[in-house]
């Protein structure tokens, strides 16, 4: 099989549970610590040999273009300065990959999201990296799912075990095992189902190796959950009939994931990631401490 190098970051979302921050700039943009949220996912997706980039965008996302475009007038100013290791921080984001942009036009779902990208992807596997959902990059997901995408010739998600009452925040796997541990063929998919009738506790977060039969699929995918053409509805038909493009397998994830998308978990990440850091770690640490002990 190929080698995989495309890879479909959807960006086109409002944002809403972010406002006022999001109302003239994309929630993508939030910076977690000291980068935007999309440039964490970029960077996932060129360690794992990603390094051409379809955008999905939408109202408002020019930032979005402009942080993976030179900034003349900084560079100059930064130069002028001699401050080489800024200068490095501002151009590192336009080295990183090749980055296109589609604008999705009207929004209706994650599903068309994806579709939107059907021109520039061709006939190829292409992983799909949802922005909320940040992986720490100690962690290894994307490789793995990229690996077991040629060796299995069928369409890889990431799931993670989650309690059962968020499981209704998430798209949903019924699996069997396989005869590699973390590796299960997922045999339904639902949308965002209600705890009692979830199949599992076992939730898609936002990683995908999909192949270019799921853009027929999603040609013909009804509008589901919320009236919006949903991929895990267009996932769940390629589960039901393995002969289409091989059956879904699920790569189960259990290191560290940060959701940026939920006002709470968004906060918790930027402290996790900051105490993480080199340069801000040792001095937040003792702070963080004793904030608690005097909560
Ligand atoms: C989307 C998917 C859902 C998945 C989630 C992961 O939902 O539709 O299946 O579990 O991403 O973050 P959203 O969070 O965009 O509503």
């Amino acid at each position: 099989m190929k080698t995989i190098t495309k890879a479909v970051i959807p960006a086109a979302g409002l944002g809403t549970r972010f406002l006022p921050a999001t109302k003239a700039m994309p929630k993508e943009m939030l910076p977690v610590v000291d980068k935007p949220a999309i440039q964490y996912v970029v960077e996932e997706a060129v360690a794992s040999g990603l390094d051409d980039v379809i955008m999905i965008i939408g109202r408002n996302k020019n930032a979005l273009a402009n942080h993976f475009d030179r900034v003349t007038e900084l560079e100059i100013a930064l130069e002028r300065k001699g401050d080489h290791s800024k200068l490095a921080n501002v151009n590192h984001s336009n080295d990183l990959a090749d980055i296109h942009f589609v604008r999705q036009g009207d929004p209706l779902g994650l599903g068309h999201a994806v579709l939107r990208a059907r021109k520039h992807v061709g006939h190829e596997p292409f992983a799909v990296l949802l922005g909320d959902d940040l992986i720490d990059d100690r962690d290894e997901l994307l490789t793995p799912m990229i690996e077991q995408c040629q060796k299995r010739e069928a369409t890889i998600i990431a799931l993670m075990e989650v309690p059962a009452e968020s499981i209704s925040m998430y798209g949903c796997a019924a699996v069997e095992p396989t005869d590699e541990p973390g590796v299960v063929r997922v045999t339904g998919l639902v949308e965002k189902p209600s705890a009692a009738d979830a199949p599992s506790n076992l939730a898609i977060i936002g990683r995908y190796v999909l192949r270019p039969e799921i853009f027929d699929v999603l040609e013909e995918t009804a509008p589901g959950k919320g009236g919006e053409i949903q991929l895990t509805d267009a996932l769940q038909v390629l589960a039901a009939d393995a002969s289409i493009a091989g059956g879904v397998y699920g790569v189960i994830f259990d290191g560290r994931r940060y959701d940026t998308g939920d006002r709470l978990d968004y906060i918790k990440s930027v402290i996790q990631l900051a105490l993480a850091r080199e340069d801000l770690g040792a001095d937040l640490a003792p702070w963080v401490k004793e904030l608690g002990a005097r909560l």
